[in-house]
């Protein structure tokens, strides 16, 4: 993550309940502050056997709370003040036994007090579960989970993946890094909910021979931001990737592929199903007839080989002229004279909005500038992190769309 403080001027109570995924807290809260936040930790006594409060307190820089008749409170109602300062109370661990009660509404020690306490419309409550995979897999954790869904709590994970004790299965708490995604992710405005999102991303790699071929500098970030800061924003996002070194960002489906062609025949079927369609990738122009079945070689007459190359189709202007197309936004990646081959790129592809950024500049770094192209005019969003671009992109998008009627 860049230097965003996406958490700024947010209060986060995060709570710890007994688990050995407590050692995660610590560095959860770390990140929490580091994003921004002001953290206040409370530990049930059973938390305070996996990790100290001296620990999470010097993570924190505030004092921890581990019981309800905390002196430090004049009025003895910890359960009350601490909740009404939250913006969002951060159950990480959330053990079996921990969301069982809260599932009951009881409240004999100072987490779950202040979880019942807590005013549910404005202080959201958000619970990471971690425990053993038959614990988790257990009919009545299930209709637990279920329960709290119901309720209005949001669930983050859990991963799967090794357990302390050995197992291998269902129940790992998600990493300090996710849970403080999912957080920021869950204050983004919801201003794509219920839209389906079809991105592509990255370069393309078009075979000359078997260990060789024709790409760009594409690295996808830009689209990736895009993936997620539509994500973030309640959309249902499909990515379909070029070769790239980037993880898959939280709850997008990935398609991998590798060749323009390849890319063209996971977008089509998909196209008319999606509402938003964002041409991000760099889609190689051209690519060899065939590529060649074994390794070209030099012959020694000094010449090289001659490749034969064929147009690739154009994804973006096959998807734009649908009949029942998505809104289709198109990236334009010059070397100069933007604003005018973004305007001319958006009438040759017959999109609504192009977006223009400079290429050689922009390929590899993390932050951009975008110039976004439309009917009325253009626009400009000025030098930032890519996310940061992606999220102010997706929100020029969402004012574009009509609500969805599926
Ligand atoms: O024609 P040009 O490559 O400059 O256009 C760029 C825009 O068109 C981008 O949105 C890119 O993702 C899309 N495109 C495509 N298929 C191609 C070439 C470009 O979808 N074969």
């Amino acid at each position: 993550m860049a230097d965003r403080l996406d958490l700024s001027g947010r209060h986060i109570v995060l709570g710890l309940s007994g688990g050995i995924a407590c050692y995660k807290a610590a560095e959860l809260a770390r990140e929490l502050v580091k994003a921004g936040a002001t953290v206040q930790v409370v530990m049930t006594e059973a938390a305070t056997h996996f990790i100290t409060p001296v620990t999470m307190q010097a993570l924190t820089n505030r004092p921890v709370y581990t019981h309800q008749w905390d002196p430090r409170e004049a009025n003895h109602m910890a359960h009350i003040n601490l909740s009404r300062e939250a913006d969002a109370v951060l159950v990480a661990p959330a053990s079996a036994d921990f969301m069982a009660k809260l599932v009951h509404g009881r409240a004999d020690e100072i987490l779950s007090l202040l979880c019942l306490a807590r005013p549910a419309e404005r202080v959201p409550l958000l619970v990471a579960p971690a425990m053993n995979r038959e614990m988790w897999a257990h009919p009545a954790t299930q209709r637990n989970v279920a329960a709290l869904r119901a309720d209005g709590v949001s669930v983050l994970g859990p991963a799967a993946g090794d357990q302390a004790c050995g197992e291998v299965g269902d129940g790992r708490m998600l990493e300090a890094a996710e849970l403080r995604d999912e957080l920021i992710a869950f204050f983004q405005p919801k201003r794509l909910a219920g839209q389906r999102v079809l991105i592509t991303a990255g370069p393309t790699f078009e075979a000359i021979d078997p260990v060789r071929g024709i790409t760009n500098h594409s690295s996808g970030k830009m689209g990736f931001a895009i993936a997620r800061a539509a994500q973030e924003a309640g959309a249902q996002v499909t990515l379909v990737a070029g070769p790239v070194h980037l993880p898959t960002p939280a709850h997008v489906r990935r398609i991998d592929v590798q060749s323009a062609l390849q890319m063209h025949d996971a977008v089509m079927p998909l196209a008319a199903a999606h509402d938003v369609f964002i041409a991000t990738a760099a889609v190689a122009d051209w690519r060899p007839v065939a590529a060649a079945e074994q390794k070209l070689k030099k012959d020694g007459s000094g010449r090289p080989p001659a490749i034969e190359m064929v147009e690739n189709p154009d994804i973006l202007a096959v998807v734009a002229r649908l009949p029942q197309r998505p809104y289709c936004v198109g990236f334009a990646a010059e070397s100069h004279d933007l604003l005018r081959h973004a305007q001319d790129k958006r009438a040759r592809k017959q999109v609504p909005l192009l977006v223009g950024n400079l290429g050689p500049a922009t390929f590899g770094q993390d932050t951009n500038a975008l110039l976004l192209v439309d009917e009325h005019g253009h626009r400009e969003l000025p030098q930032a992190d890519k996310l940061t671009l992606a999220r102010q992109l997706v929100a020029e998008i969402a004012t574009r769309l009509t609500p969805p009627t599926r």
